[in-house]
């Protein structure tokens, strides 16, 4: 269906800095319920992180490259405002634990206070991935550790790229 109405498209926004294997479960679940799903990489200008958004994207793109049903894209300002522009009223956010919950149950509100239209649907990701988050994988990776069970192949590669020690010039 290339024009969902807007109850079967749901978009799932985050910082994905970078996109875990929690993340893409949920995107999973999500293709359950929805037609469509919208990948949503915040442009947040006064959080800078590992991987430029462009990175980020590229990397989503590549796990989901075979899901016709998902698409990814970045924005900046307003989620409400992104989600007019796509045609969506349906957000998924993922729940880990109870401490997720406050941070949540905040943004939530917010965006139904500033667009009644608006839904939050949350989800738990398989228990295996609930202790996973992006920012343990950038600990660990960062101090040398494996991360191969906490994200897609693509982003070990970029990973390891990224943080690989800058070659020291040979001397003769
Ligand atoms: O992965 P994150 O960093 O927890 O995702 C947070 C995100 C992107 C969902 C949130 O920061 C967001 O929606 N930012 C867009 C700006 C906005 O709409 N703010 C008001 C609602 S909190």
């Amino acid at each position: 269906m290339l024009n969902p109405p807007r109850s079967l498209r749901a978009v799932y926004p985050g910082s994905f800095d970078p996109i875990t294997l929690g993340h893409v479960d949920i995107a999973r679940r999500g293709l359950k319920i929805f037609e469509e799903l919208t990948v949503a990489v915040v442009r947040n200008p006064r959080k800078e992180g590992l991987f430029t958004i462009e990175e980020r994207v590229e990397m989503i793109k590549e796990v989901f490259k075979n899901e016709p049903r998902i698409q990814v894209e970045s924005f900046s300002g307003l989620l409400v405002e992104f989600m007019r522009r796509v045609g969506a009223r349906a957000i998924i956010r993922g729940l880990r634990a109870v401490s997720d919950f406050e941070y949540e149950f905040q943004m939530a509100v917010t965006n139904r206070t500033m667009e009644e239209d608006v839904e939050t649907l949350f989800m738990m990701a398989n228990e295996s991935y609930s202790y996973v988050s992006s920012m343990m994988v950038k600990e660990i990776a960062t101090l040398g550790g494996s991360v191969k069970k906490m994200v897609p192949p693509i982003v070990v590669e970029r990973l390891r790229a990224k943080l690989a020690p800058p070659r020291r010039a040979v001397r003769r």
